[in-house]
């Protein structure tokens, strides 16, 4: 599995507040089968700024712990950006793409996607990068109007959903939209957005929930094979198939006709 939403770097967010804090919950990780973690603290202007060889040194010192406890896990530099206006120039200054992609994790204000979203996404998918959106439930117009999460998609912008709202961690409208969100298609990655605040687990939980509703295929997707391929380079469909638990051929009818209709 790969993690592609954590705040696992101490010291540096509103995450983890220790070194040791993090190692034992990377540990943790590492035993339950995730191979590769993205460590994606909060960029926000004013309230978490850095630079980027600040970060880097915070990240080599916990990448080296990591190596000399001896746990396997491939942690990767990553970035929660806020996204606001002119933010194209720290992306850029600072690189904070995850890994060596293109990809970037973004995040807005959770009472709506403001007016100016898309007037501040535009220029950065124009320069090149491939923004994903992080927890895409929790926001209040997406959980007034899920389809909403559909249109981000098809003007190219990514959907990750985060484990713990599909538990209810977040309440029951939260879980509601983050379940719409897998079942429709609209998501292509289910991460833990872990604060070492309360156990992994829920992530471990979520991917069984979904082995257990749905099928081991959508799994696989959502927590393995899309997650890799922001380092892989590899390209990532914006929809996968809407989940349909009995009505397959309806499916198939209904691509025919899109391929006809358009
Ligand atoms: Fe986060």
């Amino acid at each position: 599995m790969v993690d592609i939403h954590t705040h696992l770097l101490p010291n540096i967010d509103d995450g983890s507040k220790s070194l040791d804090d993090s190692l034992s919950q990377i540990s943790l990780m590492a035993e339950g089968g995730i191979s590769r973690a993205y460590l994606t603290s909060h960029y926000f202007r004013g309230h978490f700024q850095y630079t980027r060889s600040e970060y880097d040194d915070k990240f080599n010192l916990l990448v080296n712990e990591v190596i000399k406890a001896g746990i396997d896990i491939d942690l990767q530099p990553g970035f929660e950006i806020y996204l606001q206006p002119g933010i194209l120039s720290d992306i850029k200054q600072h690189n904070l793409t995850m890994g060596k992609s293109n990809y970037i994790l973004l995040e807005s204000d959770l009472n709506g996607l403001p007016s100016d979203f898309y007037n501040n996404i535009y220029p950065l998918l124009r320069a090149g990068y491939k923004p994903i959106l992080a927890h895409a439930e929790r926001y209040v117009s997406i959980m007034q109007k899920p389809s909403r999460a559909e249109d981000l998609i098809h003007r190219n912008i990514y959907i990750q959903t985060s484990a713990g709202s599909l538990l209810g961690l977040y309440g029951e409208k939260v879980k509601s939209t983050a379940w719409i969100l897998v079942n429709k298609g609209w998501t292509h990655f289910i991460a833990s957005d872990d604060h070492l605040r309360g156990k992994y687990y829920s992530y471990f939980e979520a991917k069984n929930k979904i082995e257990e509703v749905i099928d081991n295929h959508t799994a696989n997707l959502l927590f393995y094979l899309y997650p890799s391929c922001i380092d892989n380079g590899d390209y990532i469909p914006y929809e996968y198939v809407e989940v349909h638990h009995s009505h397959h051929h309806q499916h198939h009818k209904h691509s025919l006709l899109k391929r006809i209709f358009g």
